[in-house]
């Protein structure tokens, strides 16, 4: 054992509390939340929801200042992408190394964020020397022991731990890894034992990917917490990784989050990204904000979703093109840190405002629309509405049907039913009595020939709810197309 392994677990070598208390006496411990909070972020938005809102840190790209101020601003909990990995902290048996993984939780306290610990079990990941060790019974030693140490070290700063990670297949059967074929079926609630006695505080969660929906893989996790909990094994959640493909959020999602709830356990959506097939376009980009929306505003719905994170910051740097070839612009900001629809998705499932930055190149003032549409122009609008009692979503797409690019546009109808809009994405709508009028966001301003760009808005109305009979856009009338 390493002397760093022999150290006190880390809140007794530097309390969080004192840390505070640290902060406090610095009269600086009220200022930093306060900046955090001035504008509307994701963290403020989760906050007043009581909720996380986390992102997956590879600590060196903190070094980048546009990296560091997004992730200072946006977030309220952390989880090192691979440096709380059994590869990464155990290295050798017995051998610990926690550099790493202590750089992600000194950054974690230095915010005040949450801490997430992901992950101690894993069938990747792990060293070389644990395929070495041919016995069940020395096998299980050693992961208890990785456990102790590693759960050990980090106790009273991390909130939850992934516990056991990916361990089922997609048909519910049991992954054949290494911990499966040689301890046996044992091995899973061994490691929450063991994570439970070295951090007593921590949440214990099984975490997976493609469980997003109710399916033989999420009912098989269904299954195993019904049975620990019904066994007294400790289990306090369960994580859903949402590694996600563009246009297919499952319809159950949140019915799948409120059944797992239902079982008196937390549940997290532990790692979004919505992949696409590169380069986007502006249309996926509009899907891909409405997918962050549906999984956003799934958790806002189930009280016992603790929060969402999601798998990294920037499309810089996401784990998805190595894996998936020609795929990735899965997170919330593109490689060049500007923020993607996505986040506006983000922000309003978890109850906020459109806040689509405007061009940097202006002034900060709306997007300019001084085009008509193309030469011989010519638009078609399609509008639908899902509606309840007094309330509306409204989704419109227009198609520049014209011969030539739009470059700028304003969209403008009549609400003849007492309709009010009350929240826009992917454009900016305004509203003077029965005139309403949207213009495009930064990043669709442009409607190539034959294209098409989405929008979309909440509203209330008085029980009748008719549809505009007629759109101009940039003055120019439009066809109504098949809403
Ligand atoms: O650190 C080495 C570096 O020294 C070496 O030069 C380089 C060459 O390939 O590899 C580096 O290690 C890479 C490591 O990320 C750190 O960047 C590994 O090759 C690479 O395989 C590893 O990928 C990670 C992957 O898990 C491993 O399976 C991704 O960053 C990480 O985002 C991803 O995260 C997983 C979650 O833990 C569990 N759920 C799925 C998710 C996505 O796969």
């Amino acid at each position: 054992m390493t002397d760093d392994s022999k150290r006190p677990p880390r809140r007794h070598r530097r309390p969080l509390q004192a840390a505070f208390a640290v902060l406090l006496a610095a009269g600086a411990v009220i200022a930093i939340p306060q900046l955090a909070d001035a504008a509307t972020t994701l963290q403020s938005l989760a906050r007043a929801k009581g909720k996380t809102v986390g992102f997956a840190l590879t600590s060196s790209y903190l070094n980048e200042p546009a990296y560091r101020n997004i992730a200072d601003t946006e977030f309220n909990l952390v989880v090192a992408e691979n440096a709380m990995k059994w590869s990464e902290t155990e290295p050798s048996r017995n051998q610990f190394t926690y550099a790493a993984g202590d750089a992600v939780a000194d950054y974690a306290a230095s915010g005040g964020k949450q801490l997430y610990g992901h992950a101690l079990v894993w069938h990747q990941q792990y060293p070389g020397w644990v395929d070495g060790i041919s016995g069940g019974t020395d096998l299980l030693a050693a992961m208890k022991n990785h456990i102790a140490n590693v759960a050990g070290h980090y106790a009273g700063e991390v909130v939850a731990w992934d516990v056991v990670n990916e361990a089922f297949e997609d048909n519910g059967s049991r992954r054949q890894s290494i911990f499966q074929t040689r301890i046996g079926d044992s091995y899973i609630e061994e490691a929450f034992k063991a994570a439970r006695a070295a951090d007593p505080a921590a949440k214990l969660c099984i975490n997976d990917y493609s469980t997003d929906a109710i399916n033989a893989k999420s009912t098989a996790i269904y299954n195993l917490v019904r049975d620990f909990t019904s066994r007294g094994v400790p289990i306090d959640c369960v994580g859903f990784q949402a590694h996600l493909i563009l246009g297919q959020v499952p319809s159950d999602l949140q019915a799948n989050l409120r059944r797992f709830a239902d079982l008196g356990v937390d549940v997290r959506i532990t790692e979004l990204d919505v992949r696409l097939q590169t380069p986007a376009d502006a249309s996926e980009l509009a899907t891909q904000r409405s997918d962050y929306q549906k999984v956003f505003t799934a958790c806002a719905n189930v009280t016992r979703c603790t929060g969402v994170t999601v798998w990294g910051i920037t499309d810089k740097y996401s784990w998805v093109p190595d894996v998936f070839p020609g795929y990735g612009a899965a997170l919330m900001w593109d490689e060049n840190y500007a923020k993607k629809p996505a986040y506006d998705g983000a922000a309003a499932g978890f109850g906020g405002t459109v806040t689509t930055p405007t061009p940097t190149t202006t002034t900060g003032s709306p997007s300019p629309n001084p085009t008509t549409p193309g030469p011989g122009g010519g638009c078609a609008v399609s509008y639908g509405v899902n509606q309840w009692n007094t309330g509306f979503t409204a989704n419109v797409t227009v198609r520049n049907t014209g011969s030539g690019a739009v470059d700028g546009w304003t969209l403008r109808w009549s609400y003849t039913g007492g309709q009010t809009v009350t929240q826009s994405w992917s454009s900016s709508v305004t509203q003077s009595g029965t005139a309403v009028t949207a213009t495009n966001a930064a990043w669709n301003a442009s409607i190539p020939a034959g294209g098409s760009t989405s929008f979309g808005f909440n509203g209330t109305h008085s029980g009748s709810n008719p549809a505009p009979a007629a759109f101009t856009l940039n003055g120019a009338a439009c066809s109504m197309a098949q809403g």
